[in-house]
């Protein structure tokens, strides 16, 4: 359990870099181990769920080693895998469960997978009803979840395939398993998710066809090692941006965070309730980069919609705070993937804010929240929880920047699933100078 302090009058200040993006290391490691030679991996975000990606491909006989911000992964291609003694843990995270389910789904041998209490319950069928399509095979737990097995298999065939839920990692699993298919494996989405594997793939040299939202693989020449740069993660900066925006006096840059286009609904959002957020962009090879300056300003209410949800998808918590505090209601819909994160989301942000006194409906695909509500532990304190989802434990931390009374937080080891450091972080502009 720790304790939360309010930010000071003076507000907060200075520069911050946050950790690399969770959703490129993820891949940088994914990409390194199946293609030929060393990959080297720069801004590496070395975090909890990264750390379960690393552990499969040690287990699988992939050399990886690391310091601080840098992974060196020495590739096997796909066909090298050596069997591994155990079962594979995958913790708590989603990304890796998912996406290896298809990177794996040819290999020689049975792969026994499992992951911790929240993982268990995350929908697993979204991802092998299309991959059994292709002729690969699992086994779940009641036909839906973790522990599975991925069986072996020596066959995979291409297909055609239309998602019903927009999701990057259901996406990728596929074109992951398309990448060793025999013919042609086409996705066709109807709003953009996030395209890190189709960006990585064509940098490892791969070859893939992506337009109006169709994107098609086929089975790849030998992948070669790389050198990577991971932006940092515009997940992980979405929580200096409001805590930025809605503390009293503030004024502070993130540096190079990452602002692909499939991924900064957060910015466009926040623009919309009347942010000014500048973004100084920086040139680079790979992913688009820019340093991000705000202040804090007056925001207002705001409709989001379906079509607004794949490219904020996990900013949706952090956004929700900032609604607290704009002026009138911020109705937020379509949005029912919320209910299958970490936590159910929609859930748990509305029992968190409500114990600082926020006013929220809850909605099946979403929220409404009425702004305009100074923050405060009900009764003079609060017991705050992460529900041991990263992403609530940052929005408590953030949300108590700018309540009353005494704050704690139960459940802050979940902020090391992507980043480590968030308190001593936070707690670095709070000392900072005004600029
Ligand atoms: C991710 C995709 C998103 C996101 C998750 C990371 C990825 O999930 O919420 O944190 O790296 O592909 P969905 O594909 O379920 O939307």
């Amino acid at each position: 359990m720790i304790k939360l302090v309010k930010a000071p009058t003076l507000g907060l200040h200075g520069q911050i870099t946050v950790p690399g993006d969770k959703s490129i290391s993820h891949r940088a490691v994914m990409f390194g181990a199946i293609a030929e030679g060393k990959t080297i991996i720069d801004n590496f975000l070395m975090s909890d769920d990264v750390m379960h990606t690393i552990g499969v491909f040690r287990s699988l006989g992939v050399e990886i080693t690391y310091t601080d911000t840098q992974a060196v992964v020495v590739g096997k291609g796909l066909e090298n895998f050596n069997q591994p003694s155990e079962a594979l843990n995958m913790g708590n995270s989603g990304t890796s469960t998912r996406l290896l389910m298809g990177l794996l789904s040819k290999q020689p041998f049975d792969l026994n997978i499992f992951g911790d209490e929240s993982l268990s319950k995350r929908p697993l069928k979204r991802v092998t009803d299309p991959l059994s399509l292709m002729q690969a095979k699992f086994k779940l737990s009641d036909e839906e979840f973790l522990p599975a097995i991925i069986q072996a298999n020596n066959t995979l065939t291409g297909i055609t395939y239309r998602m019903p839920v927009a999701s990057a990692q259901v996406k990728s699993a596929i074109l992951l398993a398309g990448i060793q298919a025999d013919g042609e494996t086409t996705v066709i989405e109807e709003l953009p998710s996030r395209d890190h594997t189709e960006r990585m793939l064509r940098q490892f040299g791969g070859q893939i066809q992506a337009k109006n939202g169709v994107i098609t693989v086929k089975k790849q020449p030998q992948l070669k090692g790389q050198h990577v740069l991971v932006p940092s993660d515009i997940s992980s900066a979405a929580f200096f941006m409001v805590a930025g925006l809605i503390t009293p006096n503030s004024n502070i840059t993130i540096n190079k965070v990452g602002i692909n286009p499939t991924r900064d609904g957060v910015i466009k959002l926040l623009e919309r309730m009347g942010a000014d957020i500048v973004q100084n962009k920086i040139s680079s090879e790979g992913e688009p980069l820019a340093d991000i300056k705000i202040r804090a300003q007056d925001l207002q209410g705001i409709t989001i919609t379906g079509a607004d949800i794949p490219s904020a998808v996990d900013e949706l918590p952090i956004l929700a705070l900032a609604a607290t505090q704009a002026v009138g209601d911020t109705v937020i819909s379509g949005a029912e993937e919320l209910r299958v994160k970490e936590t159910d989301r929609i859930a748990t942000v509305i029992s968190e804010l409500t114990k600082l006194g926020a006013n929220i409906e809850e909605k099946p695909d979403g929220m409404i929240i009425h702004g305009g509500t100074p923050l405060h532990a009900i009764n003079g304190s609060a017991l705050l929880d992460s529900h041991g989802d990263h992403r609530i434990g940052m929005m408590n931390v953030v949300a108590s920047l700018i309540a009353d009374g005494d704050v704690v937080l139960t459940g802050e080891d979940a902020m090391s699933v992507s980043y480590p450091g968030f308190v001593e972080d936070i707690a670095k502009i709070m000392k900072q100078e005004t600029l």
